[in-house]
């Protein structure tokens, strides 16, 4: 059933995703489309505070689908973790007549309009839109393939300087506590192993793996470890590694905050630009404190209470894959 909404505000929130901009170019599109009028809320939470709040028509978000980051610029907020910072975020968006909203951004920004919503009944949907890929209810979030693209292309490129001088590189990828993107790019760029949050790999069972080839003539070798490793991070296992090693010169790369930026891929601006029109389609048909997220190339609503606190499993087929490749 269609409700009452006819003003919509939109914003990007937490760290930003390739991604983003063809997102927002959608929801402010379907909008449009709608007859319903749109504002962007500038740098998150944070302008819904300080009242950035600006109008936006369909030539607002022209030639952004391509770029990277977002133009409402984006901001993890302290203050609106507080009663007053969100009473005051609900005064100003209701005096420019706002009522629905669509956020773009990953567990914190769900996590945070939920709250609001229990408090303001302000009918919300989130759009899944971070790099980590962590967010259970969806099998992508905007922004993982596009950094998981970036992070191959650099492995590629490390792996080049790797053969040529004999070295054992330990390549250190993002992805708070989710191995998505090290399992993705370790399989595509042909590492020997990836370490994941989400496996309980000794390090005993790593060095095994590296000695053997070393013994097997396997001159270079490339490790992607994820940020949020057990085993601890790019350097501590590069200096771990290097108090027992015979074979290798060891050397570290950590990817960082690079694999946030470019030019989002054909696969994560499709993404956005269907879960963009299903935010504003699902918002007017009275979907609210749902995230939007994709099950088998379908799109489907999903409670906040069965997205928060529920890990998005890893995929246990790559891991079994990554091993018999890497021997
Ligand atoms: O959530 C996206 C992400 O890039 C994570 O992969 C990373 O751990 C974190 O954000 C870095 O945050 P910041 O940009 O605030 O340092």
């Amino acid at each position: 059933m269609e409700n009452k909404i006819s003003k919509i505000g939109v914003f990007t929130s937490g760290g930003d995703a390739p991604g983003m901009n063809a997102a927002l170019r959608a929801v402010v599109r379907a909008s449009i489309y709608y007859n319903k009028e749109v504002y962007g809320i500038m740098r998150g939470y944070e302008g819904m505070i300080d009242e950035e709040i600006v109008k936006l028509g369909a030539r607002s978000v022209g030639n952004i689908l391509q770029r990277g980051g977002t133009i409402l610029k984006t901001a993890r907020s302290e203050t609106f973790r507080t009663k007053e910072g969100r009473e005051k975020a609900f005064r100003n968006l209701k005096k420019h007549g706002i009522n629905g909203l669509v956020a773009i951004g990953g567990d914190g920004t769900f996590t945070g309009l939920h709250k609001f919503y229990e408090e303001f009944n302000l009918p919300s949907i989130c759009i899944p839109g971070t790099i980590d890929n962590d967010l259970a209810g969806t099998d992508f979030t905007i922004g993982f393939d596009t950094s998981t693209n970036t992070a191959v292309e650099a492995i590629d490129k490390i792996r080049d300087t790797a053969l040529s001088h004999n070295r054992l590189f330990f390549i250190e990828v993002m992805g708070r506590n989710s191995g998505y993107i090290a399992i993705n790019s370790g399989i595509a760029g042909g590492a020997v192993a990836s370490i994941i949050p989400e496996e309980t790999l000794t390090m005993d069972e790593l060095f095994n793996k590296l000695d053997e080839g070393g013994k097997t003539n396997r001159k270079s070798s490339l490790v992607v470890v994820a940020e949020g490793s057990k085993m601890g991070g790019a350097m501590e296992l590069a200096k771990k590694f290097s108090e027992r090693n015979n074979y290798f010169d060891i050397k570290v790369t950590i990817l960082g905050h690079l694999q946030r930026g470019g030019a989002p891929s054909y696969f994560d601006r499709v993404l956005a630009s269907k879960m963009g029109v299903a935010a504003v389609e699902g918002l007017i048909n009275g979907q609210t404190d749902v995230m939007v997220g994709i099950r088998n190339n379908v799109i489907v609503y999903n409670k906040f209470s069965d997205v928060i606190n529920h890990r998005h499993e890893i995929d246990s087929e790559l891991i079994r894959i990554a091993k018999i490749l890497s021997i």
